[in-house]
């Protein structure tokens, strides 16, 4: 436990976009913040940003798919710290293109970052979480954890995966005050979502039989993107609720758009949500219009 009384926080991904505003918010709620980051660079500019705001968060390196690196940011904050009291797993990486235009090796990869690494991370904190008796880990999935979409199934299948890991988690944790909650966000412009950096190189090969159907529907996640009020903050203060909740639920939404989707597909039947939701996307992929 620090000084104001609450324990130590690891956040995975904690560079920039949602892992960053996390490091800042729960570090002004009194824990003290490990901020994973994969470049020196990285870390020194969280930690001015840090000091600009009169806060503390220490940077560890960590790349979640490295065993060794994961180890030794595990021993670091034992060393300082002796035990954790929470763990966020927020590293999360996208491509964007048709399945059969995702070479194996992305797939592989996505799998890697979103999923493998969350079990990775998860396994080496689990000792120092336990050496506090009890705490809380936060997944970070996204509403394409509950439900497909195009363009984006390698990672939807990842986050899939991770609620279902999230899920059995919780219950063979409970038995030692572990909490694990599940955080799902609706869609925010990050990085995540830069055209540079998501859309693959096979998506714009016009030889493709996805090339028409996939540039066709890009505009409309633009236009989701444009219209998202949702920030980085908002989930930030959400998994800080979470992280000092005496009792938190297991899945949370953030995001009133996500929110509504996910109601929709709790209460409506398989059929019906299919013919409304999916059956939106379906037409809107069928126009005629000109691909790129
Ligand atoms: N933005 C959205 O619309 C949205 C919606 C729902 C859920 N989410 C989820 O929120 C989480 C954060 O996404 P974001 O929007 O903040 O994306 P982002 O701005 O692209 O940030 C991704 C973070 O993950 C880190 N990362 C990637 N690969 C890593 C690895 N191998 N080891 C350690 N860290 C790694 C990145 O570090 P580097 O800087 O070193 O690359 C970066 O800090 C993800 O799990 C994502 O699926 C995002």
């Amino acid at each position: 436990m620090n000084k104001r009384g609450k324990g130590a926080v690891l956040i995975t991904g904690a560079s920039r976009g949602l892992g960053r505003a996390m490091a800042m918010e729960i570090a002004a709620r009194g824990y003290s913040v490990w901020a994973g980051v994969r470049t020196s660079e990285a870390g020194s500019e969280i930690e001015a940003e840090a000091q600009r705001r009169s806060l503390v968060v220490r940077t560890v390196t960590l790349d979640v798919t490295d065993d060794g690196s994961v180890k030794a940011a595990c021993q670091a904050i034992q060393a300082s710290e002796g035990s954790l009291y929470g763990l966020v797993n927020n590293a999360g990486m996208t491509g964007r293109a048709f399945f059969e235009d995702y070479p194996e090796d992305v797939i592989r990869r996505i799998f890697e970052v979103n999923l493998f690494g969350v079990m990775r991370v998860t396994r080496h904190a689990l000792p120092l979480i336990r050496a506090n008796q009890g705490g809380r880990i936060v997944n970070i999935s996204s509403i394409g954890g509950r439900i497909g979409s195009n363009s984006v199934t390698p990672y939807v299948a990842s986050k899939f995966g991770l609620e279902g890991f999230s899920e059995s988690l919780a219950l063979e944790l409970h038995p030692f005050g572990i909490r694990v909650s599940v955080v799902s966000p609706g869609i925010i412009r990050t990085d995540i979502w830069k055209e540079s950096s998501r859309i693959l190189p096979q998506a714009r090969n016009p030889d493709s039989p996805y090339h028409q159907y996939f540039w066709r529907m890009e505009p409309y996640a633009e236009k989701l993107l444009d219209s998202s009020r949702l920030t980085p903050e908002d989930v930030a203060r959400k998994v800080a609720e979470v992280l000092g909740h005496r009792r938190p639920a297991l899945r949370y939404v953030v995001g009133r758009r996500a929110a509504l989707v996910a109601f929709l597909r709790k209460h409506l039947p398989d059929r019906l949500f299919d013919a409304v939701y999916f059956g939106q996307i379906r037409r809107l992929m069928m126009e005629t219009g000109k691909g790129r």
